[in-house]
C-alpha cells in the first residue's frame, strides 16, 4: 500500500509559488494557484496561448528562458514543474528538494514531494464549501470520488447550513418551477440545504417543503384565488426582519420568482433595508406547463413569437394571428370574458385554445377548445385554478389531440407536415 498523505490546506495568499514549464499542464495549475491568490512567476522559453494570456492580464509573472537552477525558485513556498522533460523536471524537484520547499512533480507525481488532488468547491451562502480528493496515485478515481461528493453536496439533501451563528442573515428569492420536484434547480435545491426559515408560495412542489430538516421553520404566505392571506408589504417584512435576526432565509415561489411572481418588489424590500439578496430563476410555468401538454410556445411554421399576460387591459394590443401565441397566467376566472375579447378585437373564433390545469404534476388535465367554446368547455369539465391557457395554433401540436374526450373535432387536426413546422399557409397575421 502507499503511504498516506498528509492532507493540508494551504494559505498561498500573497506568497510566491515558481512554476517551471509553459504548456496546459502548468496553465491548469498555476491559473488555480493565482485564483487562490499565490503570486506565480512562470519560468519557461515559450508560453502556450491560456499562460500567455494570463501574464498579458498581469495574473502571473513569467521568466522567459528555460529553468537555470535553484536560484530561479528563491523565495518560493511551492514548486509545480512541468516541462514534459524527465530530466529537467527531476533536477527542478532534486533542487527544490534541497531547499526545503514543497514540489509538485506534474508528469510523475511520486517523484516530488506535494500531489495536487481533485479539488472542487459548492458555493454556499455562508461561503465555499471546498473538497480535495486523492486516490494513492489513480487521478481518474479522485476525479470520480470528487464529483460524487460535489454532487451529493449540492443535491440539497444536506444539511449545509453554518453551524457557527451568523451575524447577517441573508435572502435568496428561489424559482421552484411549475410543480414538479424534478424541475428545480440545483441552486434552488443548494439553497434549500442551508435555509433556517422557507417561507413559500401555494404552487411550490411540496415534497421540496417535506424534505426539509424537522428545525427549518416554514412560513406559509401562500395565496389563494381570490383570497390574500398575507399582504406583499408583510411578507418583505417578515424576508426583512428573518434576515436581520441573522437568519438564511429562503422565499420559495412557484415557477419563476419574476415572472408575475413580485420577486422584483420582495427584492427591492431587501435591498432598501441593507439585506443582502441573491435571485434563483426557476422554470416558468408560462412556458413549462403548455410545454408539459406537448405545447411548444413557438414552432416553426405556427408561431414566432409568445405573449404572457393577466389581465384584460392589454389584450386589444396584441397581435391577433394565430401564429403568436398568447399564454394567459391566473385566467380561469376570466376564460369567458378573455375569449370573448380576443374575438371582439380580431382573433377568429376558430382559434384553438387549450387549458392546462395543475401542469407538470400528477393531477394535470388538459381541456381544448376555440375561442368560440372554450368557456363553455371549461365549464362542462369543472376547470380549476392554477391553470394555464394557451391561444393559438401552436395548440394543435398539444398532446391531447391523441387523448379522448375534451377536444373538439377538426381542432387538432394536423397535417404530418405542419408538425415539421413547413405548411406556410399556417401562418396567417403579423408577428411582434
Ligand atoms: C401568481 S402566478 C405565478 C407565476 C409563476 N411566477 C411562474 O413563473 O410560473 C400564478 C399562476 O401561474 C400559473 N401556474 C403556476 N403553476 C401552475 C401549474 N403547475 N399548472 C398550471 N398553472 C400554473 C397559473 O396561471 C397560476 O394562477
Amino acid at each position: 500500500m502507499s503511504p498516506g498523505l498528509t492532507l493540508l490546506g494551504l494559505d498561498l495568499r500573497g506568497r510566491r509559488v515558481v512554476a517551471v514549464g509553459g504548456g496546459p499542464v502548468s496553465a491548469r495549475r498555476v491559473l488555480d494557484l493565482a485564483e487562490d491568490g499565490a503570486q506565480v512567476s512562470v519560468v519557461a522559453p515559450e508560453l502556450c496561448p491560456d499562460l500567455a494570456a494570463a501574464v498579458a492580464r498581469r495574473q502571473v509573472g513569467w521568466v522567459p528562458r528555460p529553468y537555470a537552477g535553484p536560484g530561479d525558485l528563491a523565495g518560493a513556498w511551492l514548486v509545480h514543474t512541468a516541462t514534459g522533460q524527465d530530466r529537467v523536471d527531476d533536477r527542478v524537484a532534486h533542487d527544490a528538494a534541497g531547499s526545503r520547499i514543497f514540489c509538485v512533480r506534474a508528469g510523475a507525481p511520486a517523484r516530488g514531494t506535494a500531489r495536487v488532488p481533485a479539488r472542487g468547491r459548492v458555493a454556499t451562502q455562508d461561503g465555499p464549501l471546498q473538497v480535495a480528493v486523492h486516490a494513492g496515485g489513480d487521478p481518474r478515481r479522485s476525479v470520480t470520488a470528487r464529483d460524487a461528493v460535489l454532487t451529493h453536496l449540492g443535491s440539497g439533501s444536506v444539511d449545509l447550513r453554518a453551524r457557527r451563528p451568523r451575524r447577517t442573515g441573508w435572502v435568496a428569492l428561489v424559482g421552484a418551477g411549475p410543480g414538479d420536484e424534478q424541475l428545480v434547480t440545483a441552486r434552488a435545491s443548494a439553497l434549500l440545504a442551508q435555509a433556517d426559515v422557507v417561507v413559500t408560495d401555494r404552487l411550490v412542489p411540496r415534497g421540496l417543503l417535506a424534505r426539509l430538516p424537522a428545525d427549518v421553520r416554514v412560513v406559509d404566505v401562500g395565496k389563494t384565488s381570490g383570497s390574500h392571506p398575507v399582504p406583499q408589504h408583510e411578507i418583505n417584512q417578515i424576508l426583512v426582519e428573518e434576515a436581520r435576526a441573522g437568519r438564511a432565509v429562503v422565499r420559495l415561489k412557484g415557477g419563476d420568482p419574476y415572472v408575475l411572481g413580485r420577486g422584483g418588489e420582495e427584492r427591492l424590500a431587501c435591498e432598501a433595508a441593507g439585506v443582502e439578496v441573491e435571485v434563483v430563476p426557476g422554470i416558468s410555468s408560462a412556458v413549462a406547463v403548455p410545454a408539459a401538454a406537448g405545447i411548444p410556445v413557438t414552432h416553426r411554421g405556427l408561431a414566432r413569437g409568445y405573449t404572457v399576460v393577466t389581465g384584460h387591459d392589454e389584450l386589444p394590443a396584441l397581435p391577433t394571428g394565430g401564429d403568436h401565441t398568447l399564454v394567459v397566467l391566473m385566467g380561469v376566472a376570466t376564460l369567458r370574458r378573455t375569449a370573448a375579447l380576443l374575438v371582439e378585437h380580431g382573433r377568429s373564433p376558430a382559434m384553438p385554445v387549450a387549458v392546462v390545469e395543475s401542469g407538470c404534476t400528477p393531477q394535470q388535465r388538459v381541456t381544448v377548445g376555440t375561442l368560440a367554446d372554450i368557456a363553455d368547455r371549461a365549464e362542462a369539465v369543472g376547470v380549476a385554478s392554477p391553470a394555464v391557457v394557451v391561444v393559438g395554433d401552436v395548440v394543435r401540436l398539444s398532446h391531447a389531440r391523441t387523448g379522448a374526450g375534451t377536444m373538439p373535432a377538426g381542432v387538432l387536426d394536423l397535417g404530418g407536415e405542419v408538425a415539421l413546422g413547413v405548411r406556410p399557409s399556417l401562418r396567417v397575421g403579423a408577428v411582434a
